[in-house]
């Protein structure tokens, strides 16, 4: 078991990273996990997978469940409120613990009712999808949806621990594993170019689930967004790197109703529609560009946007949160290995990568 260190000082906490933890490691987990009442909230999908290991890791507890419906279009405000309804209903009190045992949706949406709860109560989260176990759950970024946008609504709320078993994955998807990729792919991309460099020699293991590169590949990603997270807990600055791709991707996700693209695949073809702004700017060289294309295709992400209107995508990214004076500010890259935020590009470079991405 690897341990990695979110270090925020006094709400600073582990990642616990390894095959086969909630079968081997159920003491290290009740250790981090150590309130009696505990809620676990999951979906219908993991629930009757890995619910059972969970329970079995944390014996002598009060657990109740909470088990919502699968999907993206799940992840909203009612759903937050049934998760609470049930924390009231059972008289939990400050000291219970809510634990998140699923992907991103079910992830962000009990961090967010942990959040709620008399003012915030702990969550522990338990990433079951790759995109989990590389992004969404560490960091404290938790939310729903709302019909105007993606995430509009939600609150920062970091876990008291992450579990991240990669057995887990074992029953994952094909397609939910090269999802998860495209958030790996990310961090080569915006601050780590020689783990871009090992992404390319190793791409094809990963998607074989090589043990060794799958475990490799979550503890670099984790490593490296534990590291921005910490210096900059809020997205004051360089946190907003993590959503490199993600403002053209959220409009790919919003402009087809959160159904026909997962997100990590809508984030991976955002990164290329960013990658190709980024050299429309003059920062990005086009042998780059070529690489980062290269690379998404060899992950087995769809990249063909043709079928979203340019004029609808924009719009769409309107609504992103980094706009600031009604501004849209992009995650652009410098070079492989170098992010930056900017608001000063050129608008017809815009409107012409735009053009070239989308129908
Ligand atoms: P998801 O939570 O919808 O999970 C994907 C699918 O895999 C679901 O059908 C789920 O039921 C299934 N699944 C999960 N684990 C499984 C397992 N072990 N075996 C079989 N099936 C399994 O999607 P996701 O890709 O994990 O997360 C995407 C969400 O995460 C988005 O809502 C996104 O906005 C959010 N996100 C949040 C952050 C953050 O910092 N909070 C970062 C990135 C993404
Ligand atoms: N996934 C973006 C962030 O955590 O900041």
């Amino acid at each position: 078991m690897d341990i990695l260190d979110v270090d925020l000082g006094a709400r600073a906490y582990p990642i616990l990273i390894g095959p086969r933890l909630l079968a081997r490691e159920g003491a290290a987990i009740a250790a981090r996990i150590p309130a009696r009442d505990l809620l676990i909230v999951s979906n219908t999908t993991v629930a009757a997978l890995h619910a059972p290991a969970l329970g079995a890791a944390l014996p002598g507890r009060r657990i109740v469940e909470v088990i919502l419906p699968d999907g993206e279009i799940h992840k909203t405000l009612a759903n937050v409120a049934r998760i609470l309804d049930v924390l009231v209903a059972n008289r939990f009190g400050r000291d219970a613990c809510v634990v998140a045992l699923g992907g991103g949706v079910v992830g962000d949406m009990a961090g967010f009712a942990a959040a709620c709860y008399q003012r915030g109560i702990a969550i522990a989260q338990v990433p079951t999808t790759l995109l989990a176990q590389v992004d969404s759950s560490v960091g404290g970024k938790t939310g729903v949806n709302h019909p105007g946008g993606k995430n509009l609504i939600g609150a920062f709320h970091q876990p008291i621990a992450v579990i991240a078993d990669t057995s887990t994955l074992d029953t994952l998807p094909d397609r939910e594993l090269r999802a998860g990729l495209a958030e790996v792919v990310k961090y080569g991309l915006i601050c780590d170019r020689a783990f871009f460099d090992w992404l390319e020699g190793n791409i094809d293991a990963l998607l074989a689930r090589d043990a060794a590169a799958l475990a490799h590949a979550i503890r670099r990603s984790c490593e490296l967004k534990a590291q921005i997270v910490a210096r900059d807990e809020h997205e004051r600055g360089e946190r907003a790197w993590l959503n490199f791709g993600h403002t053209f991707g959220h409009a790919i996700e919003s402009a087809t109703g959160y159904a026909s693209w997962l997100h990590g695949e809508a984030v991976g073809a955002g990164m290329l529609v960013a990658a190709s702004m980024s050299r429309a700017c003059g920062m990005l060289a086009s042998a780059d560009v070529v690489r980062i294309e290269r690379l998404l295709k060899r992950a087995g992400l769809p990249l063909d946007t043709r079928a979203i209107k340019a004029d609808a995508a924009h719009e769409l990214m309107r609504l992103d949160k980094k706009v600031q004076a009604g501004r849209i500010r992009l995650v652009l890259l410098r070079q492989i290995g170098e992010a930056c935020v900017t608001a000063e590009y050129p608008d017809d470079a815009l409107a012409a990568t735009l053009a070239g991405h989308f129908g």
